[in-house]
């Protein structure tokens, strides 16, 4: 069933609001605005959530009481802090990160954010890394926001990982504007990411400036 009259219209977020917004709603301690400054101090690419969709993440996490989070893709660990900080003291985030780099520079900005018994940054590839933590499933929580190429897959395989009632949160599913475009690998792979999350779980995508898919694993009827 076509829907295209039914979607939002234009879209009111000038970044003036989007910063006023902001300031009024996100605080930031130290451990966060050092995070989000990694790119000027670490030598890391300024590719982290924006502070809204981070808070999200963390907002989302509250709701459901997670105590396990998988994220794929941590960079220098700010949207990690934020999903970190919802979790209980028992609680546990694995951070699976590529790149040595920015897997230290993550686990210090975890430690100064108070983390540091609560996460475990894990390097490599993250589908061999999920290998690894494949064991503590059921997990309450996956975000997907590393190589936009590997969604679909990383979908598959976490999918199953979820406890009922579990979320799978994906970053950059506009895929930079280029989701629509025909023959880009990345973007076949990223419209699969979509189909297969939204056969699998009850979601949606959240029209932010490149789009969050939020999907939740509803039981199995018996
Ligand atoms: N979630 C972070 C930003 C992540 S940027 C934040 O909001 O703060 C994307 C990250 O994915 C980069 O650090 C990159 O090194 C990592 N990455 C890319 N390919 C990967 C792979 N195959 N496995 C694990 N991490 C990967
Ligand atoms: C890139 C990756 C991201 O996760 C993002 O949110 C923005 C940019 C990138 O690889 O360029
Ligand atoms: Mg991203």
């Amino acid at each position: 069933m076509a829907n295209e009259d039914t979607r939002a219209g234009t879209s009111y977020a000038s970044d003036k609001i989007l910063d006023w917004t902001n300031e009024a709603h996100v605080k930031h301690d130290a451990a966060l605005d050092t995070a989000a400054r990694a790119h000027e101090t670490d030598g890391l690419p300024a590719i982290h959530l924006g502070p809204s969709e981070a808070k999200l993440l963390h907002l989302l996490a509250g709701m459901i009481g997670a105590k396990k989070i998988v994220e794929i893709g941590t960079l220098a660990g700010y949207s990690a802090i934020w999903l970190g900080r919802a979790l209980p003291e028992d609680g546990m985030l694995y951070c699976l990160e590529l790149d040595e780099h920015a897997a230290s520079v993550a686990r210090r900005n975890l430690e100064a954010a108070g983390l540091g018994d609560r996460s475990r940054v894990i390097v490599g590839p993250a589908l061999e890394s999920l290998k690894e933590i494949a064991a503590e499933a059921p997990f309450c929580m996956v975000f997907i926001d590393a190589d936009k190429a590997g969604y679909a897959e990383y979908a598959r395989q976490t999918i199953a990982l979820l406890r009922d009632g579990g979320l799978l949160v994906g970053d950059n599913c506009f895929l930079f504007g280029r989701l629509l475009d025909e023959g880009d690998p990345a973007a076949i792979s990223m419209r699969s990411f979509h189909q297969e999350v939204a056969y699998a779980l009850e979601s949606v995508c959240v029209p932010t400036p490149d789009g969050l898919v939020i999907g939740r694993k509803i039981p199995a009827a018996t």
